[in-house]
């Protein structure tokens, strides 16, 4: 059996414990063991960190850049390996998998190219022959704690804009998904990432990722995950004034209206309701579509719906791959039996048995539902979606916006004015226009309003209103 251990301060530390993590295709297959640190581990790390930080907060933007884009290419190198790595650890399909292995890569490289670009603005003071200099240096060790849905990007989104601008890492990955996370740290000591400056510890929440929020030595906590632990870890950073970034919940809404090209919003629906498994906080959950196209959209859709293949992950064939485990299983299952009692009709959601012992289940379609049954109004993260029935646009955008959640939001038209309604009226921090509720770009910035998201947003240019501090320097030149 494959054992790994956590990496702090450029050293692989084995703390036993050792927890392993499986193929939720195959149960039988056991991926690796990943030896479990505690509080203590993250002790260590921080003194690694500590070390490291001053280090690494003056080294030049080229020692970073050369680091981030090292990684970066060796990513892409690599991608046949790690992918199938992923797509075994995490159950999306191959070519899903092996495509976030390269949005991966893409966010090292462009983090590299961040950390060259960082620059500050100079103003004139009100006071005479004085200069007013703006300037952002890093906030110092960050604390990153990251899901299983997303087990390279994520990691990666967060630590690529953290190690751009100057910060140490103590990362903490998601127990259904450490084997991604030790690639990235893998490629930290094989491209000479500077010991202390990146550290890994595989752990549980309530251990490892609890002393990652509360030790006073690490400034700021980027956090992706579930609604409950997100508002208990911002309460926690507010008490102890550290800076916080979460990413949470989502139940996105995809608005069809009736002029829509229907081939397209099928399309966009399928998509952004169920690939992935529909394991992504930007999935559609909520389709929310007007009365003339209703039934031909309905028709449409159920048929793609049921012709989706769901199987092996590295089956090249397999459009849809297994739920993550069992928790997760039974949590939609028990969605799907609800359903059945608020809807008029649901199309698919049994559990399947296939060839190997697995999470299997068929995507489901909730048919003829109403936006306050429970199906709407909570988050379910499978591949399940509901059909709710409007009559208009105003009706739709009311719809739409009618949740606690705002993370992302759709609409398929063919008109113009009805796009840019939508644009300006959502209350989710990103809005799609004939494109799927998921699948974003790594180069702009990504993150929701309302129960979603809380703090700066992720990624992108605006990634260094979190991962730095604003210092303005006032010089009298006499
Ligand atoms: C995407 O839709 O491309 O956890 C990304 C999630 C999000 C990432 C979604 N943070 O699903």
């Amino acid at each position: 059996m494959t054992k790994h251990t956590s990496y702090i301060g450029g050293k692989w530390v084995d703390f036993g414990n050792y927890k392993p993590n499986l193929n939720p295709a195959n149960t039988d297959d056991i991926i690796a063991e990943f030896s479990y640190g505690d509080s203590n581990a993250v002790d260590q790390a921080v003194l690694a960190a500590q070390k490291a930080q001053n280090g690494w907060a003056n080294a030049t933007p080229q020692v970073r850049h050369d680091l981030l884009e090292a990684i970066g290419v060796k990513l892409a190198d690599r991608v046949e390996e790690y992918g199938t790595m992923l797509a075994r650890e995490e159950g999306k399909t191959i070519a899903e998998a092996k495509g976030e292995t390269m949005r991966a890569s893409q966010v090292f490289k462009f983090f590299a190219g961040e950390a060259l670009r960082l620059g500050g603005e100079l103003q004139s003071s009100v006071r005479p022959n004085v200069d007013v200099e703006i300037t952002r240096e890093p906030v110092g060790i960050v604390g990153l704690i990251t899901p299983w849905n997303f087990p390279i990007a994520i990691p990666a989104w967060k630590i690529a804009p953290a190690l751009a601008f100057g910060n140490c890492v103590i990362i903490k990955p998601a127990g259904l998904t450490p084997g991604c996370a030790h690639i990235i740290a893998k490629l930290m000591d094989e491209c000479g990432c500077p010991p202390g400056v990146f550290n890994l510890v595989f752990g549980g929440g309530s251990t490892v990722g609890d002393a990652i929020v509360k030790h006073p030595a690490i400034e700021a906590i980027s956090f992706t995950g579930s609604v409950a632990t997100g508002n208990n870890i911002a309460e926690i950073c507010g008490q102890l004034r550290k800076k916080v970034q979460l990413e949470m919940g989502g139940k996105n809404p995809m608005v069809v209206m009736d002029d829509a090209d229907l081939k397209l919003a099928v399309d966009a629906c399928l998509n952004g309701a169920f690939f992935s498994t529909g394991q992504r906080c930007t999935a559609s959950s909520r389709l929310i579509v007007q009365e003339g196209i209703h039934d031909k959209f309905v028709k449409e859709l159920t048929k793609a719906v049921t012709a989706l293949k769901v199987g092996d992950p590295l089956d090249s064939s397999t459009q849809i791959g297994p739920v993550i485990d069992e928790a997760q299983l039974q949590s939609n299952l028990d969605y799907i039996e609800l359903a059945k009692k608020e809807a008029e009709s649901v199309i698919g959601g049994e559990r399947l048995e296939l060839t190997t012992p697995g999470y299997f289940q068929a995507p489901a379609l909730f048919v003829g539902t109403t936006n306050d049954m429970r199906i709407n109004r909570e988050e379910i993260f499978g591949p399940c979606a509901s059909i709710i029935r409007v009559k208009d646009f105003e009706e739709a955008i009311d719809v739409s916006n009618d949740t606690e959640f705002g993370l992302s939001a759709g609409i398929c038209t063919a008109s113009l004015k009805s796009a840019r309604e939508f644009k300006r009226r959502s209350q989710a921090g990103m809005v799609m226009v004939n494109l799927p509720t998921a699948g974003v770009d790594y180069h702009v910035p990504f993150g929701g309003r309302k129960g979603s998201s809380f703090g700066p947003r992720e990624q992108g240019r605006y990634a260094a209103e979190f991962y730095t501090i604003v210092k303005t320097a006032y010089v009298f030149a006499g």
